[in-house]
């Protein structure tokens, strides 16, 4: 592999911010300096661009199975999207079925996975039935296989939801080998209650997915999250929050020094409520679960990542088409035409969580530039067991490097995004902050709109049990 020097950038990590030469030596980062020769290097020139590492996104979906539906992006399409917006690591996850063991799940999975992924991934694995044996094996994925994170399911019963003492049990076991749980927290028993109850009266349309999930049912699942986390002594890390009130839950336990973190997602900082106003069907694009919230939400999740309440923004990709069969996909937003229940849950989104991001969090003063990459490369790094390697730019590290453009004014649209999706949530909308270039381990793999990256080239990622932050 030949030595890759870029030059002039304007190197941003979660702490730096200097102008300088990366050299890149058999995919690592071998020397930053201010003046680097070329030799004999292949040189970028990044005059007037941001270096910043390759994101990692710790919540994607590819080719993921969801109640009827499996999501419309392969491993291949979905990298491939992911490394369009500047992201070059994601954790996706393997499913325990029920009747199978965790080690089964993954295995099944990285041989889906392996030879698609264009961008390097790793694996939390779901658990769903927790039984002495997948108990037993839960050492030896953290230690042996490098899966250091498992996320359990409080929602979506009889399908996915594991109840209080199963949780508490994977719990106790992942806390002792060091390694993380991630919860989906929502109250599933009772939201099939509100859900069931709409149905009986008539109301089928997708509104009603977003008014039978309310806020202070995902706060109260965040709260039982965190209690049983603190009783079985393992950090507890909340995907996809949503809500304003379990935000506050995990700031009241954090002020107790309980080792609670929490992710939010793009779309519940730039889209609200309103979404599921719209006209005939399209309300259906925006269900996903939890659902969009208020404004007030919104406001508080901001403050939340300003001040380190939330740690991380990752994406939750989970793409189904809104129409069917685009790319031979049956299994799209229309299975809930008469039914909100039956709309498969989840929006595309791996793409532009760098843009948006930068646009709507740095350029609008919300967040600082450090605090940018902070939240979407180097917290995700560290939380889930990948830094040094990824998630900064330092001699040594992997170089995943990311030459962003600032200045660069696009539009969102599904027309030029790189997913199956056949739409976006941010459909027209206008960023200023744009990927430029993409280099995965050395390997230039985005370079404008021309794709470079190869299915394969992706590896996995064996992680640490660096849970406890
Ligand atoms: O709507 C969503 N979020 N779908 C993906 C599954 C999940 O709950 O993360
Ligand atoms: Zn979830
Ligand atoms: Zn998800």
């Amino acid at each position: 592999m030949e030595d890759v020097l870029i030059k002039g950038g304007r190197i941003v990590t979660a702490v730096d911010d200097y102008v300088a030469d990366v050299l890149i030596k058999n995919g690592q980062i071998e020397a930053i300096a201010r003046h680097i020769p070329a030799e004999s290097a292949i040189v970028h020139n990044a005059a007037g661009l941001l270096i910043i590492p390759g994101g990692v996104d710790v919540h994607t979906h590819m080719e993921f199975p969801l109640g009827d539906a499996v999501t419309c992006d392969t491993f291949e399409t979905g990298t491939r999207s992911a490394a369009f917006g500047g992201t070059t690591t994601i954790i996706d996850f393997a499913l325990q079925q029920r009747g199978e063991s965790p080690k089964q799940a993954l295995d099944r999975r990285m041989a889906v996975a392996e030879p698609k992924a264009c961008v390097d991934y790793s694996f939390h694995i779901i658990l769903t039935d927790i039984t002495p044996d997948a108990l037993a094996e839960l050492p030896d994925l953290i230690d042996r296989d490098g899966i250091s994170s498992f996320k359990m399911f409080m929602a979506y019963p009889g399908v996915l939801m594991v109840d209080d003492a199963g949780i508490f049990k994977a719990m106790r076991k992942v806390g002792t080998q060091g390694g993380m749980i991630n919860i989906h927290a929502e109250n599933g028993s009772v939201i099939q209650v509100l859900i069931e109850e709409a149905l009986a009266q008539g109301n089928t349309s997708p509104k009603f997915h977003a008014l039978t999930r309310p806020r202070i049912m995902e706060a109260e699942a965040s709260h039982r999250a965190i209690r049983l986390a603190e009783l079985a002594e393992v950090p507890v890390y909340l995907v996809h929050l949503s809500a304003k009130e379990a935000l506050e839950e995990v700031v009241e336990a954090r002020d107790r020094g309980i080792s609670a973190f929490a992710e939010t997602c793009p779309h519940y900082l730039f889209l609200g409520i309103e979404e599921y106003d719209r006209p005939d069907f399209e309300p259906a694009k925006f269900v996903m679960t939890p659902p969009l919230r208020d404004h007030d939400c919104q406001e508080a999740l901001w403050r939340g990542l300003k001040f380190d309440d939330l740690q991380i923004v990752s994406t939750d990709h989970c793409p189904f088409c809104f129409n069917e069969n685009p790319y031979g996909i049956y299994q799209s937003k229309q299975l809930g035409h008469d039914n909100f229940e039956r709309i498969p849950n989840g929006a595309p989104g791996v793409e532009f969580r760098l843009p948006l991001m930068f646009d709507g969090g740095v350029g609008m003063g919300r967040i600082s530039l450090n605090r940018f990459v902070q939240l979407t490369a180097t917290a995700p790094a560290k939380m889930f067991g990948l830094f040094p390697r990824k998630g900064t730019i330092a001699v040594g590290s992997d170089a995943d490097l990311v030459l962003f453009d600032p200045l660069k004014v696009h539009t969102l649209s599904a027309s030029t995004h790189h997913s199956n999706a056949d739409y976006t949530l941010y459909e027209g909308r206008k960023v200023t902050g744009k990927v430029e270039k993409v280099f995965l381990r050395g390997n230039l793999v985005v370079d404008g709109d021309t794709w470079l990256g190869h299915p394969g080239n992706g590896a996995f990622q064996k992680r640490s049990a660096s849970g406890r932050v």
